[in-house]
């Protein structure tokens, strides 16, 4: 089988996970995934990326608690979501069930962050997330993106916490686990080309 296909595969088989069972992946396997993803693509190759790693359960809980509370307490004004995106509008049912757990009760979380305030910084952690998750797909570990942990990961407290510098910001929460069941795949509306300049044949779809 050609490299092409298993990163294919790792493409198509990746969905967000939210159920694991109790064991954890071990540290070398963690370590693994961490060098994968740094070999995500970078700006100006600045590699501005670290790693938070938490694999606490009683940690993750009072994250989990203190992201519910502030996402519930900020209902209609803007809430930080790292250095790009903004969360508006009621906060959704679950964050007000004491027994939902943000991080699915998955016991690890890595916190990819910028360590600096560059232009593409958040793009290159981003991409890093991705790698991240496909890497694991490919070691047989579900993985789930944690938006909602973004605003309580950049409190003052939770920054010095995960030795997050000043200038940084935590970016992009990802939970890993072993899948308690196969996650459903979520389907997706075809590739909309919006333009194709060139090549005559392509050039009226609108579909890839
Ligand atoms: C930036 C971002 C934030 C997300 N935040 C959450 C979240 O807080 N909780 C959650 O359950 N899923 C979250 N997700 C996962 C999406 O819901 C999921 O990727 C989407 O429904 C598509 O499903 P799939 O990943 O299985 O293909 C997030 C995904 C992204 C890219």
């Amino acid at each position: 089988m050609s490299i092409g296909r298993y990163v294919l595969d790792a493409i198509y088989e990746r969905r967000s996970v939210r159920a694991y069972e109790r064991r954890q992946p071990s540290i070398t396997l963690v370590r693994k995934l961490l060098k994968a993803a740094v070999h995500a693509p970078t700006a100006m190759h600045r590699e501005p990326w670290g790693f938070a790693v938490i694999q606490d359960r009683d940690v993750l809980k009072r994250y989990s608690d203190r992201a519910k509370a502030m996402l519930r307490a900020t209902p209609s004004q803007a809430v930080g979501w790292g250095s790009s995106a903004l969360l508006r509008g009621d906060p959704p049912a679950m964050l007000k069930d004491p027994a939902f757990n943000i991080f699915y009760d998955a016991g690890t979380l890595v916190v990819i962050c910028r360590r600096e305030s560059s232009p593409f910084a958040d793009a290159d952690c981003w991409l890093a997330a991705q790698t991240l998750m496909l890497a694991a797909t490919a070691t047989g570990l579900g993985t789930c993106c944690i938006g909602f942990a973004v605003p309580v990961l950049n409190t003052r407290e939770a920054k010095r916490e995960l030795g997050i510098p000043r200038e940084g910001a935590a970016v992009a929460p990802i939970i890993l686990g072993y899948p308690r069941a196969p996650a459903l795949g979520v389907p997706r509306k075809p590739a909309h080309v919006l333009s194709w300049i060139g090549r005559e044949a392509a050039k009226r779809a609108t579909r890839a």
